[in-house]
């Protein structure tokens, strides 16, 4: 296989640009770019505030920060997901209440949810696996029912679009109980190399993420503090990447929906395997292009073949009951039979590359090896 890598960020002229300017108005640290990203990006995707953060990590920490949660309080997440947001949960000294996905988008099992909802429960985190988006209507009206806080994990689906909506504006949201993140690690579809943003519609919330950002100081005036936070600012350098990423958009979503088409054509109808089945009216920018093997002997050998020069697919995640440490069993709300899909998923996903440096016959040769190895 030729040397194709899963992470290969495209970096133009534009970036170099901005990047040069914020390096030589010697702001290198807090700077004007911060702001420009924050609203750029806002603006963009129609969000009222955008909060940089130095990486998505620290974007659902801060949240989870902001929310006045207590110990023992319950988050819920979907069962197969990035580890990221879970660990941040278990930080804080919550629980992270995971609910089984479906296996025709990898999503939340929307369906699950209810019954996973108590007093304890504070949150619906929804971290949207490799670029689709689970059930929203459903989300909505439980949120609403229930009155706790959506909070939305963007970073493998940011600049993806329902109904004319980016996913994670918020609008179909109450602003008081909803907020989303993304990160911007050099993998993603937005790089700042390491970043992330939060976004929300709420003036009062986007302020006390701003303390809480900025080690609880209280706004204009120095070494005052009246919260405990901490440091999660953003660079200026960085942000300056971020805000050409921003520049170019429009073509990063061009490149990734053409990418996506390929793959979607030149792989579509095999008994082998299954691609990811979107809601209606969805336009994806995936993070990744992911494909689920009827066996996992399949995916196994597929994997090796592709890899044999460089990373160029990755393994699915593992299913959070899988993951001793997180002791998912001791919350008294799963039990052992919860997470068949996301067991399934951990053996047989299989993960292609999305990056904008992705050319045709790079795509056709992808796709020609995944299907000549059934053909033999
Ligand atoms: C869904 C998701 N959430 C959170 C993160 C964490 O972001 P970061 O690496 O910027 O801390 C990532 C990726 O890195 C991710 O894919």
């Amino acid at each position: 296989m030729s040397n194709i890598k899963f992470v290969d960020p495209l970096i133009t002229e534009k970036e170099k640009g901005h990047l040069k300017r914020a390096f030589n108005s010697g702001w290198l640290s807090y700077g004007p770019y911060v702001e420009k990203f924050e609203k750029k990006l806002s603006d963009t995707l129609g969000a009222k505030f955008g909060i940089s953060v130095n990486n998505g990590t620290s974007a659902i920490l801060l949240i989870l920060m902001s929310l006045n949660l207590k110990k023992g309080d319950e988050i819920i997440v979907p069962s197969f997901c990035y580890i990221s947001p879970v660990h941040m949960i278990k930080l804080m000294g919550l629980k992270p209440i995971p609910v089984d996905i479906r296996l025709d988008n990898l999503q939340i099992d929307t369906d699950q949810i209810a019954n996973k909802v108590n007093k304890k429960t504070k949150a619906i985190l929804l971290i949207h696996n490799y670029g689709s988006i689970c059930n929203y209507e459903k989300i909505i009206k439980i949120a609403k029912k229930k009155n706790i806080f959506v909070i939305e994990d963007t970073s493998e689906v940011i600049l993806s679009k329902r109904y004319d909506d980016y996913v994670g504006n918020g609008k179909k949201f109450n602003k008081e109980k909803y907020l989303s993140y993304a990160s911007f690690h050099a993998s993603k579809t937005m790089i700042t190399g390491e970043g992330g943003m939060i976004l929300t519609n709420s003036k009062k919330i986007c302020l006390k993420l701003k303390i809480l950002r900025n080690h609880g100081q209280k706004i204009n005036k120095p070494y005052y503090y009246n919260m405990t936070g901490g440091n999660f600012r953003l660079s200026n350098l960085l942000a300056s990447i971020g805000y050409s990423q921003i520049l170019r958009s429009k073509k990063i979503i061009k490149k990734k929906t053409e990418i996506n088409s390929i793959y979607e054509k030149k792989l579509a109808n095999n008994k082998n395997f299954t691609l990811m089945k979107d809601p209606n009216n969805f336009l994806p920018v995936r993070w990744g292009f992911p494909i689920l093997f009827k066996k996992q002997k399949d995916k196994n050998k597929i994997m090796k073949i592709l890899n044999n020069k460089s990373t160029l697919c990755r393994p699915g995640f593992y299913s959070l009951n899988q993951l001793k440490h997180l002791n998912i069993y001791k919350n008294k709300i799963s039990k052992k039979n919860d997470f068949k899909n996301a067991e399934i998923a951990t053996k047989n996903v299989l993960v292609l590359p999305m990056n904008n440096k992705l050319n045709n016959p790079e795509l056709n040769l992808i796709c020609s090896k995944i299907k000549n190895y059934f053909k033999t």
